[in-house]
């Protein structure tokens, strides 16, 4: 049956035309299939061999095997020519396009607020003081003149930690300006006498740092806090378990309520307007005497349909504070405040809930 190796030329020519015409990948595994495929031309042709003769079979048998390597050969060649083709750009590229810029972020509305409150307050020579959000019930508390029945000391309002890391160091170290920690309180020997460490706790409030920061300096002192704060209060469109406060402290000598009260007004015009009014309500809190509340009234809380909206507490520093991180009360006086800076941020913009300030949906962010 010489044919076969007439046949075998013009099979293979047949299926190299047809591999090398596939214009994509679909079409090349149809001519695969067609000519090398089970019940394809050129497999029928191998099938064939059976029948040869014995002197026929070696030399149709090696001429049949070149082809199909020569097939196969072509038929990878052709499918990564294929499979670049389609991995190549539809479009030819035009290169004089602009450049795609990245949209820019912005900084969070809190943030921002954050960020013009202390710049009111360097104009007037204060500097930014840090400390610990895991605190010790000491520097939330004790030496805050906070008695032991107050209700934010209560674990229902307040959350403690299954540690007393936060009381590692105290009464030893030694800073650049003396002690870096106080010794114990009266509550904490109390404490220490039953074998039980301080609790440590989120910090309530940035009070805290008022003590941290007078227990590591000599006045004058002069410094706000921003930073986080804690409570265990269930969301609603007024409350957040974390939220945020300022503190500020001022200690020198003949300090009055007179500074305290034109500072507030300083800061609370940059920050809402100079058409912002504060008035001084009489209040209570265990680490200042004198106390107060501060209301403003602005454009703002007129939107709002007040005419005056409770903003801060503040007040002179108690004697017995100063007397707790060592300062001579007969010699400095002081005043301090605290504030949320939701709620200045909530006003100032008209947000109703504060809720939206966590949630990070950019629609909100983007809008500040
Ligand atoms: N710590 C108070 C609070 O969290 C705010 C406050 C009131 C801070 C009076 C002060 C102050 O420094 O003197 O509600």
């Amino acid at each position: 049956m010489a044919g076969i190796l007439d046949q075998i030329e013009p099979l293979k020519q047949a299926a190299l035309g047809d591999l090398r015409a596939a214009s994509d990948i679909s079409a090349l595994e149809q001519a695969r299939i067609n000519h090398l495929g089970s019940h394809g031309k050129f497999t029928a042709l191998m099938k064939q061999l059976g029948s040869l003769s014995k002197e026929e079979k070696p030399a149709a048998g090696k001429a049949i095997n070149t082809a199909k390597v020569e097939l196969e050969a072509a038929l990878v060649e052709r499918r990564a020519e294929l499979e670049l083709k389609a991995a190549l750009p539809q479009e030819p590229t035009d290169f004089t396009l602009p450049g795609r810029r990245r949209t820019l972020g912005k900084l969070h509305p809190l943030t921002q607020v954050t960020e013009e409150i202390v710049r009111s307050f360097r104009k007037i020579g204060f500097v930014v003081a840090d400390g610990p959000e895991v605190e010790d019930e000491y520097h939330c508390f004790d030496a805050l003149n906070t008695p032991a029945d107050h209700p934010a000391r209560d674990s229902q309002d307040t959350f403690y930690l299954a540690t007393d890391a936060c009381g590692q160091g105290r009464g030893g170290e030694t800073g650049a300006n003396g002690p870096l920690y106080p010794t114990l309180s009266p509550s904490e020997v109390e404490r220490e006498r039953r074998g039980r460490p301080a609790p440590c706790l989120l910090r309530t409030h940035t009070s805290s740092v008022q003590i941290r920061a007078m227990e590591t300096q000599q006045p004058p002192v002069r410094i706000i806090v921003p930073g986080r704060v804690y409570r265990r209060d269930n969301a609603d469109a007024t409350h957040n378990p974390t939220f945020h406060q300022v503190e500020g402290l001022y200690v020198d000598r003949n300090v009055t309520v007179g500074d305290l009260k034109g500072t507030v007004e300083f800061v609370f015009k940059e920050l809402m307007g100079a058409d912002t009014r504060i008035r001084f309500r009489p209040h209570y809190f265990s680490y200042t005497e004198p106390s107060f509340e501060i209301d403003f009234s602005s454009p703002l809380t007129r939107k709002m349909g007040k005419e005056w909206l409770e903003i801060a507490g503040c007040g002179m520093v108690h004697p017995q504070v100063f007397q707790n991180v060592g300062y001579d009360p007969e010699v400095w006086t002081g005043w301090a405040f605290g504030f949320g800076i939701e709620r200045v941020t909530m006003i100032r913009y008209g947000i109703t809930d504060i809720r939206l300030f966590y949630e990070n949906d950019l629609r909100f962010l983007r809008q500040f």
